[in-house]
């Protein structure tokens, strides 16, 4: 979470700050400021708010070519002014934004600052006073900051000027995401390619520990005890129009209209000459070796790899355990004796997760990532890596990359199944299959005005909502749940329907929205069952259901396709149910309140 970007160079660096931080605001939008050094002077402006808020407060002549810029979501100290970032040291000396949480500031401040005035509640005031402590105790800049970076405990990226010198810009990173951008007679750093994406597209990866020290046309990258180290750039790939809204309201509109696209890039990806669905052998090899896979997510990875226990299992037979990584790292089941852990993560930077990979690696368990983000830390750090192909997604609420993992995990199981000789995985043709998936994808994405009008019938005023389901049905319940709680605020639960009446069935009143999905002929009448429940005791239900299944009270048909393939059509009524609820109600689709897109905190 929080994103920051810097720059030093020869032209105004407000521009770049601003357009930067405007790219990374997925990453934190509750306050934003930024930092412009020229001739030995510090111009400080921040807001609690937007970047646009802050773009207003930013004055027309205000002039610097190094600054720094932040956009904040909170981790210590409530949305404010005093606590957004940049933070300065008592003189105003040095001036820092941070990105990251330091978990033994108490103890630094207690330590060392005691005679030090504060005036926000961040951690981060922490390292700027640090800095100018150990300044004033004698060293110069870059020896203070690598004094202070070795007390801190916890993860940062941080960008730092100091005021007395308006040729360099520091930066170091430790857990938290952080780049430097490389151009002629000019250098950035960012939390993401996509704020320097407009200056460059030559980047280069700072790793763990280290410092780095930038000049206009200079790079220095420093590990934690000095040496300096040297580092290739590599040419970035994303396309600048990707990340670009077009004619769009809302990204999350555009990204949920992606699907069908997506869908169909991920089969060409994954096919060989011969139009064969593959995967790399040594991904293949590490997980035939292993007893066990635990998959390891949060949130809509976590629910995509659900769906993918189901997958591998019934394609390939190998057994599958999902976790929520939150909970995983620090409750271990007993694990199997060669166990593999494939990490699904849009990001790759989620920071739960990360540790999971971390403590695993340790114990000397074999890891596979499951990214959107080449190049990301969970992508970098585990042994074997696959992509989603998605393309960048900015909208908070995740819908492509949902669909995406989970095309991605049935192209896994069944080249898995195929190398055991599985007659299930045999006889499926899955890039017919997904080829089908992205037509019924194209029907559901088509559906909208439909989906508005259900929408605005059951989800305009409601304080809570139910999404039911059974075997896979259950699981795109729980990510229907999830994304319209997260973008309308309504409290929202996904139910195995057969559960319901063992005790939640009592919450169920008058009007109470209960949206039944439908796609396994085994369960359909037992569902039907459950919803007849729900109707006997007031409840305004609706029931979306796979075409051969559907009844004629039914809602909404989706297109026929495979039925271990469903939930990538099942769930793009869902993703644009919560989309118009959110419109419904007002709320701000893209940017809800109290989230971030990429979430670098534990
Ligand atoms: C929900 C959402 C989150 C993420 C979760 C994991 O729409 O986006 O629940 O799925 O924070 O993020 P990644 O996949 O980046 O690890």
């Amino acid at each position: 979470m929080c994103g920051i970007v810097g720059f030093i160079g020869s032209k105004n660096a407000k521009d770049v700050l601003l357009n930067g931080l405007e790219k990374l605001e997925y990453r934190g939008y509750d306050s934003a400021g930024i930092a412009l050094l020229n001739h030995n002077e510090v111009y400080v402006v921040k807001e609690k708010g937007r970047i646009a808020d802050l773009s207003e407060k930013v004055a027309e002549n205000a002039f610097g070519e190094v600054g720094i810029g932040h956009t904040r979501w909170a981790t210590h100290g409530k949305p404010s002014h005093e606590n957004a970032h940049p933070h300065q040291s008592t003189s105003g000396r040095f001036t820092m934004v941070h990105n990251g949480v330091i978990e033994n500031y108490s103890l630094l401040k207690e330590e060392y600052l005691k005679e030090a005035t504060f005036i926000s509640d961040t951690d981060t005031e922490v390292i700027v006073q640090l800095v100018e402590k150990f300044v004033e105790e004698g060293l110069n800049t870059e020896s203070a900051l690598r004094k202070t970076l070795s007390l801190l405990h916890g993860s940062y990226a941080i960008s730092l000027i100091d005021k007395e010198d308006s040729q360099t810009l520091y930066a170091a990173k430790s857990k938290s995401p952080l780049l430097i951008g490389k151009g002629e007679g000019f250098n950035v750093i960012a939390s993401d390619a996509m704020a320097a994406l407009k200056e460059t597209d030559q980047f280069i990866e700072i790793m763990d520990g280290e410092m780095v020290i930038l000049t206009r046309s200079g790079v220095q990258i420093l590990s934690a005890e000095g040496e300096e180290i040297e580092r290739a750039a590599y040419t970035a790939t994303i396309d600048a129009t990707d990340i670009e809204k077009g004619t769009y309201p809302h990204y999350m509109l555009k990204e949920i209209d992606e699907q069908p696209a997506v869908t169909r890039r991920i089969i060409q990806s994954y096919q060989n000459e011969d139009g064969e669905l593959t995967v790399e052998q040594p991904i293949l090899d590490a997980i035939l070796e292993a007893d066990r896979v635990h998959i390891i997510a949060c949130g809509t990875s976590y629910h995509a790899g659900l769906v993918g226990k189901n997958l591998i299992e019934k394609l390939a037979h190998i057994p599958v355990e999902v976790h929520v990584s939150s909970e995983f790292g620090y409750n271990m089941p007993l694990l199997s004796e060669r166990p593999l852990f494939l990490f699904i993560t849009q990001s790759g930077e989620t920071a739960d997760s990360r540790q999971v990979l971390v403590k695993v690696k340790e114990m000397g368990y074999k890891t596979l990532t499951l990214t959107n983000v080449s190049g990301s830390t969970l992508d970098r750090e585990a042994d074997h890596a696959m992509y989603l192909f998605a393309g960048p997604e900015i909208a908070v609420a995740s819908t492509k990359a949902y669909t995406a993992q989970i095309a991605v995990l049935s192209i896994l199981a069944v080249t898995l199944g195929r190398e055991k000789g599985i007659a299930a995985a045999k006889e499926l043709d899955l890039a017919v299959e997904l080829g089908i998936v992205a037509t019924a994808m194209e029907a559901m994405v088509a559906s909208k005005e439909l989906v508005e009008h259900i929408a605005g019938e059951f989800l305009a005023t409601t304080r809570n909502a139910f999404f039911l389901g059974r075997s896979v049905d259950y699981f795109v319940a729980m990510e229907a749940a999830l994304k319209l709680k997260e973008i309308s605020y309504i409290q929202a639960e996904g139910f195995a329907s057969g559960e319901l009446k063992h005790g939640t069935i009592a919450l169920i009143e008058d009007e109470t929205p209960v949206l039944a999905i439908v796609t396994q002929e085994n369960i359909n009448w037992n569902i039907r069952g459950n919803v007849n429940e729900v109707l006997a005791r007031g409840a305004n239900a609706c029931v979306f259901a796979m075409e051969g299944l559907e009844q004629p009270e039914d809602r909404l048909v989706i297109p026929h396709v495979h039925p271990l393939l469903t939930s990538l059509a099942s769930v793009i009524p869902c993703q644009l149910l919560a989309y118009y609820a959110a419109l419904h109600r007002e709320c701000d689709v893209d940017k809800p309140r109290n989230l971030a897109k990429s979430v670098t905190v534990e």
